[in-house]
């Protein structure tokens, strides 16, 4: 390429799998061909009425700075460090809050406030599959550690062996996108102090950064321990895309950790607001940051997530189907019959049904299913499903 960067050509070519999946997809719904969409995390049914009712609510301005430009707003800050200190009984500080676009603006925000070129952050695989896009755009690299095979449990020892002394940032995702894992206090405690060690023989601190946008998706009373709470230098990032379901009004946020050392907080509580400048203004809108105490109480209906994960598990497992029973996340994750994911894809294709193929998180032999689709997409695709399976064999 002659004129763009070398940065936005390898992030380009690291995003590209992802993209031209995500608009095949757009077309062929489009087209009326998926029928049946289990693809990404995006709405098939109308918005919650608690959310248009918000964002009718705080689009009429009530002073003249009320679209006036915001950077991360006292009021918001406010009700988030109240609402998170419930939620993670950690006193998090407005002070120590970003009120971003979405947990992408997050994360990209933790990145630029941590990365040098050159630098390495360690992520769980099977994981989301645009931290590496992120990372390559600026000129740093993810370290791919893979979680436990078959269990997904956090594997500490993968992560210890694959920190460096380029290790900035271990990415710790829970509930975890594509297995729905949740991971437990001993396993957190047990990573904790192997990033304690490695930033100890390094001689340089290695943070957590704690991508939590699925945290209050969760299944039959699953509990949920945050990074922050066991690991001081912890960053968390959240999103609302997903409690939502709403992921085109962007609003997330990025948070300290309450126990990281007031020293170097303050660092970081300074370098927040420019930083977020330096990303092209990256905050959350006027009308996100005033709709954020009323969004901060909803949330779409967990129950029928659950129950269309039972369904469509009960069923597949019947036909044979390897999969993991998720604790959380809107995802469902598990092996394609036959072994081969984009064949399972194809097979499914002509019926309508749309389903993620592993290849996407380096997996190729499963795929994700995503429970936003609706529950009469379920019943029209659990026939091809079962055809799938008795073609392709176990
Ligand atoms: C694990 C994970 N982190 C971050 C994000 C980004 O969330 P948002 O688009 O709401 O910013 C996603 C979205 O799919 C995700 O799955």
């Amino acid at each position: 390429m002659a004129f763009i960067s070398r940065s936005a050509a390898a992030a380009a070519d690291s995003f590209r799998p992802v993209l031209d999946f995500f608009e095949a997809n757009a077309r062929e719904r489009a087209a009326g061909g998926a029928t049946a969409d289990f693809t990404f995390g995006n709405p098939n049914e109308m918005p919650l009425a608690g959310l248009v009712d918000a964002l009718r609510d705080a689009a009429v301005p009530r002073d003249p700075s009320w679209f006036a430009y915001k950077t991360n707003e006292d009021e918001p800050r406010e009700v988030l460090a109240r609402s998170l200190e419930a939620e993670l009984d950690l006193p998090f500080e407005p002070e120590d809050i970003a009120l971003t676009q979405g947990a992408f603006g997050a994360i990209a925000l933790a990145f630029s406030l941590l990365l040098e070129p050159g630098d390495e952050v360690v992520i769980p695989q099977p994981g989301w599959f645009c931290y590496a896009p992120l990372l390559v755009g600026r000129g740093c690299r993810a370290t791919a550690a893979p979680l436990a095979p078959g269990s997904y449990d956090l594997d500490v020892d993968a992560i210890a062996q694959a920190m460096t002394p380029r290790t900035r940032i271990v990415v710790v995702n829970s509930p975890a996108n594509p297995t729905g894992r949740i991971y437990g206090h001993t396993a957190l405690g047990d990573l904790a102090a192997a990033v304690s060690a490695a930033s100890d023989r390094f001689g340089r601190r290695i943070f957590i950064l704690s991508d939590e946008p699925y945290r209050r998706i969760r299944y039959d009373g699953a509990g949920f321990v945050s990074p922050a709470a066991v690991y001081p230098w912890t960053l968390v990032d959240y999103s609302y895309g997903k409690i939502l379901l709403a992921p085109g009004q962007r609003l997330g946020y990025l948070a300290l950790s309450p126990t990281m050392p007031a020293a170097d907080r303050g660092e970081f509580r300074g370098a927040l607001v420019t930083s977020q400048m330096a990303l092209g203004w990256g905050f959350a809108d006027a009308l996100m940051q005033h709709a954020l105490p009323r969004l901060e109480t909803l949330s779409i209906d967990i129950d029928a997530l659950a129950s269309r994960r039972d369904r469509l598990l009960g069923a597949m497992e019947h036909w044979g189907y390897r999969m993991v029973r998720p604790e959380g996340t809107f995802y469902l994750w598990g092996r394609a019959p036959g072994g081969d994911a984009e064949r399972f894809a194809a097979f499914l294709k002509p019926h309508g049904v749309r389903v993620m193929p592993g290849t996407v998180f380096d997996c190729p032999s499963d795929f994700r299913l995503c429970l936003t689709a609706t529950d009469e997409m379920v019943e029209r695709a659990l026939p091809a499903f079962q055809a799938a399976a008795e073609a392709l064999g176990p």
